[in-house]
């Protein structure tokens, strides 16, 4: 986003990110209602599919854990990438720590509770960790605006692919997103699935007291782009999840959205 009148850039870089205001604002505190809402979408989506995923990745994860600790027992392996290293140390951190980190505890129960299981204890939340830590296989730094983010041998190699909030942060131009949505979602194989959230009509969102950029979404955008991209038309589900209390963020809804890949489109 530019000012129209000095032609400056309205938003931060990802190099003025810090990973801790990112968990401090969004994460520190409660599971939010827009989070609570999108990670239900992702549990009922993985759960709906015939069989474990084979290889799942988790593009533009941040610094973190919460998307995949609701994958693990959905997925035989887990890699987890993001432009950022020190995103990917956070995540790192949290892997090699033990039991007694609770940065992510309060999702695991709610991810638990969502999963309507019986006894959630201690125990219980400890162990679906300690099954995300086991899953979790590459961590990888990549670039969306690059046209292999993973390289050409992870073409149509991953069989579930998770997004949140990634490919419409890089930039505030619509094209930039179109562009990394059809990098990022080549490496979903035929017959995979993609879990994709997105900021709805955002053009700035916070971070601390900085704002990076967001694309402007609309319903319509994310349909238009999975048909082009080779997904079902008859498997594309998009949603708006109203979030209101978010406006002073810099956006009042969510975007989810899952896709089954038909074909590969090069
Ligand atoms: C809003 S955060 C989302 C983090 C996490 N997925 C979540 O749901 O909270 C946006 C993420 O996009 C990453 N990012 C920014 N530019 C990127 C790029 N060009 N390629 C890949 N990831 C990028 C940032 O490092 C940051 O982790």
């Amino acid at each position: 986003m530019v000012d129209s009148g000095t032609g400056v850039s309205l938003v931060a870089d990802y190099s003025e990110w810090q990973a801790r205001d990112y968990y401090q604002t969004y994460y520190s505190e409660v599971v939010l209602p827009d989070e609570q809402a999108v990670l239900a979408y992702q549990l009922e989506v993985m759960r709906a599919a015939p069989q474990r995923f084979g290889r799942a990745l988790e593009y533009g994860c941040g610094p973190t854990l919460h998307r995949a600790i609701a994958a693990a027992p959905y997925a035989f392996r887990l890699d987890m990438a993001d432009w950022l290293a020190d995103n990917l140390q956070a995540v790192r951190d949290w892997l090699a720590a033990d039991a007694d980190n609770a940065d992510w505890t309060r999702f695991t129960r709610f991810i638990l509770a969502t999963e309507k299981q019986r006894r959630i204890d201690t125990a219980r939340m400890r162990q679906r960790e300690a099954t995300t830590r086991k899953v979790v296989r590459g961590l990888y730094v990549s670039d969306a605006r690059w046209r292999h983010p993973l390289g050409r041998e992870r073409l149509a190699f991953y069989d579930l692919l998770i997004s949140g909030f990634c490919l419409d942060a890089i930039a505030s131009d619509k094209r930039v997103w179109r562009r990394c949505m059809r990098n990022v979602l080549s490496m979903v194989a035929p017959g995979g699935t993609t879990i994709l959230h997105f900021l709805h009509k955002c053009r700035a969102y916070k971070v601390g007291n900085r704002m990076f950029p967001g694309s402007n979404l609309a319903v319509d955008d994310v349909r238009d782009v999975l048909e082009e991209l080779g997904f079902a038309g008859r498997s594309i589900d998009v949603q708006i999840i109203p979030c209101p209390d978010n406006a002073q963020y810099g956006y009042a809804g969510i975007l989810t959205a899952s896709a089954r890949r038909e074909r590969i489109v090069d």
